[in-house]
């Protein structure tokens, strides 16, 4: 979800006024996510990075995740989706964790459909972690690295119990990745739109899915054994 600061200085307004207008996209692509049979919606809203940020800007950005929280759960209930989140949150502020916790209690039952919160996220961090959880394994005689494979190690990864994204769209016309799902994206659909997500709609994202179908995921193989003559 990239743009929303250029959203708003290109009209004149403050940045914060940019991600106010993003946090109504976001409520937009989950509705349209659910509508196109999408399962899994991951959205980046905050990157480990992120903190670098003019203080000010940050603590608008946790206010307006704090307000999303509150008034967002109900309508992840009655819509069944499931919430789930990513990343170092232990170290949001306290008023954000305690929304976070509540949301995502409240979701806790549902199994069908599911919105991934990207928070204090970064994928380098997340491999960190992991690392080190896996070593911790291995130090308490439960992990043989001689046996270490992938999955091993994805279970301790923040996404563990999630399947990997088949899609990764980036909004406002930045051709990078920046630190997002850098191992669970390793066969994903990349697809760069010039759009500023305040303008991403529900239209465009059911034509990145079109342009996503008319791909070829090849995983390494040939088209002719994806494809073998009739
Ligand atoms: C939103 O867009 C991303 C968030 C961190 C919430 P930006 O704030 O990065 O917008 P630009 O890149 O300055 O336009
Ligand atoms: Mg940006």
């Amino acid at each position: 979800m990239d743009g929303n600061g250029r959203w708003a200085k290109q009209r004149g307004l403050p940045r914060i006024e940019g991600h106010r207008r993003g946090v109504e996209t976001v409520r937009t692509i989950i509705e349209a996510a659910k509508g196109t049979g999408v399962r899994y919606l991951t959205l980046y809203a905050f990157s480990a990075e992120n903190w670098k940020r003019p203080a000010a800007e940050v603590n608008a950005l946790m206010l307006l995740l704090q307000r999303f929280l509150r008034s967002e759960t109900k309508e992840l209930v009655d819509k069944k989706i499931r919430l789930h989140t990513i990343g170092r949150t232990h170290e949001l502020p306290d008023a954000v964790r305690t929304e976070l916790d509540r949301a995502l209690q409240a979701t806790a039952q549902f199994t069908e459909w599911h919105l991934i919160l990207a928070l204090n996220y970064g994928s380098r961090t997340e491999v960190v972690d992991a690392a080190a959880a896996y070593a911790r394994e291995v130090a308490a005689g439960r992990e043989d690295p001689a046996q270490c494979s992938y999955e091993k190690l994805a279970r301790h990864l923040c996404t563990a119990g999630l399947p990997d994204p088949d899609l990764v769209i980036r909004t406002s016309g930045e051709s990078r990745i920046s630190n997002f799902l850098l191992l669970q994206a390793a066969y994903a659909e990349l697809l760069f739109t010039p759009t500023l997500w305040p303008d991403f709609c529900g239209e465009q994202f059911r034509a990145a899915l079109a342009e996503f179908a008319g791909r070829e995921r090849r995983f390494g193989a040939t088209s002719e054994q994806l494809q073998p003559p009739a």
